[in-house]
């Protein structure tokens, strides 16, 4: 159950659990999209892998939602959480845990992981003064905000003055576990830059934070003293713990912990890295659980520079996106064009040049163009040539050869555009290689042993793409598959047996001489700009 130990089988994997103060937008899908990239490579690969997502639903963010949109606070939650829900449908994640705090289960699991802190002496009552944005329920120092107290993430909001009593959670005690923590796992924090950043905030000294709230109804009962409610941080950071039950087993740390604790991977935005980076590892500390593996901070999706934001209402509808757009087209840009730790702005004609020159033109039509060719010259099969048969020299062979391995190590660093340039490298070689070449004079020289080698390469250099970018497009990587004549479907997660293995279809050489071909038609119709 260590970090050290690679060989792990089990890979769990989180999004953050998304706050429902108001309809998901394109940020919140960002890191959803990026998870589920992350799962199906790994689920590739052959591991057992558990995505967890789910929604924040306590606090007085959400509290103040509700009374906006004039519901009952659950019932608003509801409404909201059932709108991400369909979100990840559209965008064809595939979640295996959607965890909500508001859930009986969670409350169960909150009860036990506090009474574990408060047994270890770990929480106290103290009074909490200070500058609160309710945006990012989260309090501020003076010296981190605007002019009239705005907060700097949600510059449209006034930080809150507040001077009441709160339980305290004894974070200070954790100064030294913690920096040895960083210190002897450099890997806890990625990328780098965030790694830093958390490491200076903690040479500053860490200070108790409150983990009780008097002024706020809607969140769990502090158990301790039921006046209070649980700070709603320290509730849903649980979520995750929660979210590893089986669904019909008894709510227990005990049996949440049993078979994918401690979590792999947590994937969060920046703004939310100190309490994953931070707040949560003391927590578990005090509990005496072991903390996650890997907590990765990604950029913000800017619009004009700033962070784009329910709070701040600059955002995009990813709902209209997808339904003008598709879905894989959408996984395609956000994660290809973006540099996952960086921020990135979107722009709908950048947007739309990028899909049609990868996907249309380099990807979609190189499949097309040489289907066609296959038809005309090999009787609608895979030439029958054999991987092993293409020299050692070709290019598109020694690309194709070294391509999984680089691919595969941009995965797992989450470099998501790496992969992608990586693989469309081979893309654009099989594109000159096939004009070079061109089939169609060897044909009519009568040489069809090197049209069949030709055509051969080409296809198979495609299929080993369509494999690789599978985990972004998986619709795409379908038709491809599809049309090369193999019945597989990206969209199953039940995709490995014994004839579709990571081995076999990770290397260049794999398609079957003779396969008899599907249909020719476009993977991705060009998209128009507006
Ligand atoms: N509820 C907390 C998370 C609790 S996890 C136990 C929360 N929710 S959130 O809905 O506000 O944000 C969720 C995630 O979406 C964060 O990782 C945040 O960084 C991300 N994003 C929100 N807006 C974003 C952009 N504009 N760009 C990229 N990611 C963004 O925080």
């Amino acid at each position: 159950m260590s970090h050290s130990d690679t060989s792990r089988k089990t890979f769990a994997i989180t999004t953050p659990l998304y706050y429902v103060n108001d309809l998901p937008h394109i940020g919140s899908a960002y890191t959803t999209m990026a998870a589920d990239a992350v799962t199906r490579f790994e689920r590739l690969r052959g591991k057992s892998v558990l995505l967890i997502t789910g929604t924040d639903e306590h606090g007085q963010k959400i509290q103040r939602a509700a009374e906006s949109s004039g519901l009952q606070p659950q019932e608003h939650c509801d409404k909201v959480a059932a709108a991400f829900d369909a979100l990840w449908q559209k965008l064809n994640i595939q979640y295996d845990r959607f965890s909500r705090t508001t859930s009986p289960h969670h409350h169960a699991i909150v009860k036990e992981f506090f009474g574990r802190v408060w047994d270890k002496k770990d929480i106290y009552l103290g009074q909490q003064q200070g500058w609160y944005c309710v945006s990012c329920e989260e309090f501020k120092e003076e010296r981190d905000l605007l002019t009239g107290h705005r907060c700097p993430i949600h510059p449209n909001k006034e930080a809150e003055w507040r001077d009441e009593q709160n339980y305290f959670f004894a974070l200070s005690k954790y100064q030294n576990h913690l920096e040895a923590l960083y210190q002897e796992r450099p890997e806890f924090i990625q990328p780098e830059s965030r790694r830093n950043e958390v490491l200076s905030f903690v040479r500053q000294g860490l200070q108790d934070f409150s983990i009780s709230r008097v002024n706020v109804d809607w969140g769990f009962p502090m158990p301790a003293d039921p006046k209070h409610t649980i700070y709603v941080w320290f509730d849903a950071l649980l979520g995750y713990v929660t979210a590893l039950l089986d669904p019909d087993s008894e709510p227990t740390l005990e049996n949440a912990l049993k078979k994918w604790w401690p979590i792999n991977l947590h994937l969060i935005g920046k703004d939310i890295l100190r309490f994953h980076a931070v707040y949560w590892p003391a927590m578990l500390m005090s509990a005496g659980l072991p903390v996650p593996d890997r907590v990765f901070g990604h950029g913000f999706l800017t619009k004009d520079g700033q962070k784009m934001g329910k709070s701040l209402g600059n955002t995009l509808d990813p709902v209209d996106l997808v339904n003008r757009y598709g879905a894989d087209a959408i996984r395609y840009y956000f994660l290809k064009e973006i540099e996952f730790g960086k921020d990135g702005d979107f722009s709908e004609s950048r947007f739309i040049d990028i899909v049609n020159a990868d996907l249309a033109n380099d990807l979609g039509n190189l499949l097309n163009r040489t289907l066609k060719m296959v038809q005309k010259y090999c009787d609608a099969r895979v030439p029958n040539v054999r991987g092993e048969d293409i020299p050692a020299d070709n290019l598109l062979k020694e690309i194709g050869l070294g391509l999984s391995d680089r691919v595969a190590q941009a995965y797992e660093a989450l470099a998501f555009s790496e992969a992608c340039r990586y693989i469309f490298t081979l893309v654009r070689a099989s594109n000159k290689f096939i004009d070079e070449q061109a089939p169609w004079s060897l044909y009519k020289q009568g040489n069809s042993s090197a049209v069949g080698q030709v055509l051969y390469t080409v296809l198979e250099s495609v299929r080993l793409s369509a494999y690789l970018l599978s985990p972004i497009i998986p619709s795409i990587s379908t038709d491809i598959y599809q049309q090369l004549g193999f019945s597989i479907d990206f969209n199953q997660t039940t995709l490995i047996n014994d004839s579709v293995t990571y081995a076999t279809h990770a290397t260049w050489g794999t398609l079957p001489p003779h396969q008899s071909l599907g249909n020719p038609k476009p993977v991705f119709a060009r998209l128009e700009q507006a």
